[in-house]
């Protein structure tokens, strides 16, 4: 099915729902007021800086929807969320994602004695994460999304990043806590024997038949490896790492394995691996707009299961959490949550006013419930970079 087709349908059927709530509603309240101009024109502008920081360094602040910490909505899509728990606050997210994050970085090194790693201690930060993602906890997918814009380390964000996307795949599959935790470290372990050909993936080239073989060989010697370093300690679906890069239609490898011949756990693994790698840059291209990412899914889309791509648009979707988006209105926002049954009409922060000027309040618009405005488009981090240039240029004439 092509991209457009399956545009179309989701459309139609956020329509039909939305003119069916439309028809109920209509009695009884007004559409939610639009905020009105004069307070936004008293609004002073504050520093742009840390908002569309986001694609240049780590150093990055998400919009402060929630600083203090919040409970859980009660889930909506069954046992695989936790109901009414206190969620991790922002920061608190921010430390748990750098904290795995700095592990990694030990993890994926060259010449790492990794008989001596504590696998125990990322055993536990999967788990911290797996708790996270099953209150809903829209910061860690915030930051899947706009970590992993550096060249360095590029392995150890990838791996963190596939690992909460892929729980964004179990819950929407809904695995039991067991289940999100065994696919969390299978996935955040997944490219382990990448580390060996480091220098190959850093060309600026494409690679010769050679040294992509080579490469191959980190899918099943990263399965021994890990297999050896969690030995006696948890019992894990190995054959996953083995198969992360099996493609259902049989053209994968190491193996070449079909369908259900195939894993499930390395199913997703497989398919968030390439989207994570697709909405992040490569030594040898810019990132992808998460909508050309699924793109070329979808155009592939023999290699994976399409139940899998479905929850992925619906649950991760064309504008995920923490794109910069052009709306309907001319203004610019950040994707901040998502509308599960409706994934073109997400949870949206309004960063600056059409004409540029940024809003001391950020304004939240929840685009499921206000079909007067809709999503343009994604902006590319180039497209990001430049704006906020132009903006603190303007910042500074101040
Ligand atoms: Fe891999
Ligand atoms: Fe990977």
């Amino acid at each position: 099915m092509r991209m457009a087709d399956i545009l179309r349908k989701v459309r139609a059927k956020q329509e039909s729902a939305q003119q069916d709530k439309d028809k109920s509603k209509d009695e009884k309240k007004p559409v939610s007021p639009q905020p009105k101009k004069e307070e936004e024109k008293k609004a002073a502008p504050p520093s742009l800086s840390p908002i569309v920081r986001a694609y240049r360094d780590d150093k990055s602040e998400q919009p402060k929807i929630k600083s203090e910490k919040t409970e859980a909505l009660k889930p909506a899509d069954g046992q695989s969320r936790s109901s009414k728990v206190v969620k991790y606050s922002y920061e608190e997210s921010l430390k748990l994602y750098e904290e795995t994050l700095i592990m990694l970085k030990q993890l994926l090194k060259e010449d790492i004695d990794y008989l001596s790693v504590d696998i125990n201690k990322i055993n536990m930060q999967v788990e911290k994460i797996v708790e996270q993602m099953r209150l809903g906890n829209e910061h860690l997918l915030y930051f899947a999304f706009t970590r992993g814009f550096k060249e360095e380390d590029y392995l150890s964000y990838h791996s963190l990043n596939v690992c909460i996307y892929s729980m964004e795949i179990g819950i929407g599959l809904v695995y039991d806590k067991y289940k999100l935790h065994e696919l969390g470290l299978l996935a955040v372990l997944h490219d382990l024997k990448m580390v060996d050909h480091k220098n190959l993936i850093k060309q600026p080239r494409k690679l010769t038949k050679e040294e992509f073989n080579k490469i191959k060989e980190h899918a099943r010697d990263g399965a021994e490896l890990v297999e050896k370093m969690i030995k006696g300690y948890t019992k894990i679906k190995i054959s996953a790492i083995t198969q992360h890069h099996e493609r259902v239609d049989g053209t994968g490898y190491p193996n070449g394995l079909h369908g259900d011949e195939i894993d499930e756990y390395a199913k997703i693994i497989s398919l968030i691996d390439t989207f994570e790698a697709g909405i992040h840059p490569r030594t040898y291209r810019n990132a992808y707009l998460a909508s050309q990412a699924l793109q070329e899914i979808i155009n592939t889309k023999d290699k994976y299961e399409y139940r899998l791509i479905k929850i992925l648009i619906d649950r991760i979707g064309m504008f995920p959490v923490g794109c910069i988006v052009k709306l309907s209105s001319k203004e610019i926002a950040q994707v901040i949550k998502m509308n599960y049954d409706r994934p073109m009409t997400p949870v949206v922060q309004v960063l600056f006013l059409s004409s540029g000027r940024p809003l001391k309040e950020r304004r939240i618009i929840d685009l499921k419930k206000s079909p007067e405005v809709i999503i343009k488009r994604e902006l590319n981090k180039e497209d990001v970079v430049k704006l906020q240039d132009k903006l603190l240029a303007k910042d500074e004439e101040r």
